[in-house]
């Protein structure tokens, strides 16, 4: 359904690489909405082939960017733009990748090399965005940029790995960012902590389908879906929420604020 919540508004979307990519939803659901978008994505991905798929089908032009390039993201801004027609009202950064996790590197033996790349890609091309958003006067008066994040940030999850710091560190740069874009520019900040996913990203974690079990038993709710997670994405991007900024906002069917579930242990209520 929809209520046209983000008509008139300009966006661009990050990190849809398939059908299962939670920034693949939000796109859907921006573009259903009302909004006009710019899908982006790292060159490597966008020769996979299937984000030009989605792309034809909501008519939102698609324009590669290595989310760690300055070069790429001021390129990527001003193209939006020009394409738009105006300055943005959103943006959503959908980018998560570690290569300790990818080639099975321990949290007790990391290669450092590999970290670096896991901050900058993770946590650092947040920042990059933002300043270069800052820098070109590119977010209307109001705007709204999300990242979406995990609660390995603030609880110990030990096969999330180096992810679990680098969303940390992405977490502190959308307060810090959202402190200096709400004072210059009036634009919002936040990050969306979001449930465990069947996603790319999401089942390269080690043991992810048997915890994605635990925390579906875990939430009261259960696991929030992708598709509910584009529907808070949408909320944040609206007029509805101009007020809210430099927040970590859980999407998770309320599992960040439980300490035990009977669910989990078979226990008859
Ligand atoms: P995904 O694998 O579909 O998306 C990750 C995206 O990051 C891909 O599109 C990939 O091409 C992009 N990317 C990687 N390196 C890049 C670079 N250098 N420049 C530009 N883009 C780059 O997986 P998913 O799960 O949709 O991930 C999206 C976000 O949601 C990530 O930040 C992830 O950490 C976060 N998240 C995922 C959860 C899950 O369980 N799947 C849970 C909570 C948060």
């Amino acid at each position: 359904m929809s209520n046209n919540l983000l008509a008139n508004k300009r966006g661009i979307i990050f990190g849809a690489l398939d059908e299962q990519s939670i920034a693949w939803h939000v796109a859907e659901k921006c573009v259903s909405q009302g909004a006009r978008i710019v899908l982006t994505n790292a060159p490597v991905a966008l020769r996979m082939g299937k984000i030009q798929e989605l792309s034809s089908r909501l008519n939102a032009p698609l324009i590669g960017a290595d989310a760690t390039s300055l070069e790429d993201l001021e390129n990527l801004l001003s193209q939006s733009m020009e394409i738009l027609g105006g300055k943005l009202d959103f943006i959503l950064h959908s980018i998560g990748m570690s290569l300790n996790v990818r080639k099975g590197k321990t949290y007790t033996d990391l290669n450092y090399e590999f970290l670096q790349k896991t901050y900058d890609i993770s946590a650092i091309s947040f920042h990059k965005l933002m300043q270069s958003a800052l820098k070109m006067d590119a977010m209307e008066e109001w705007g709204s940029i999300l990242a979406l994040t995990y609660i390995a940030a603030q609880r110990v999850f030990p096969d999330y790995n180096d992810m679990a710091d680098a969303k940390a560190l992405l977490e502190s740069i959308g307060r810090s960012f959202g402190y200096h874009f709400g004072t210059q520019k009036k634009v919002r900040v936040n990050t969306i902590s979001q449930s465990p996913t069947m996603t790319t990203a999401g089942s390269g974690v080690k043991g992810f389908s048997e915890f994605f079990g635990y925390a579906d038993k875990m939430s009261p709710l259960g696991n929030a879906p992708a598709e509910n997670c584009a529907n808070y994405c949408v909320a944040m991007f609206s007029d509805l929420t101009r007020m809210v900024t430099m927040q970590n906002l859980y999407h998770d069917g309320g599992f960040s604020a439980m300490g035990m579930n009977p669910a989990i242990l078979n226990l008859n209520q």
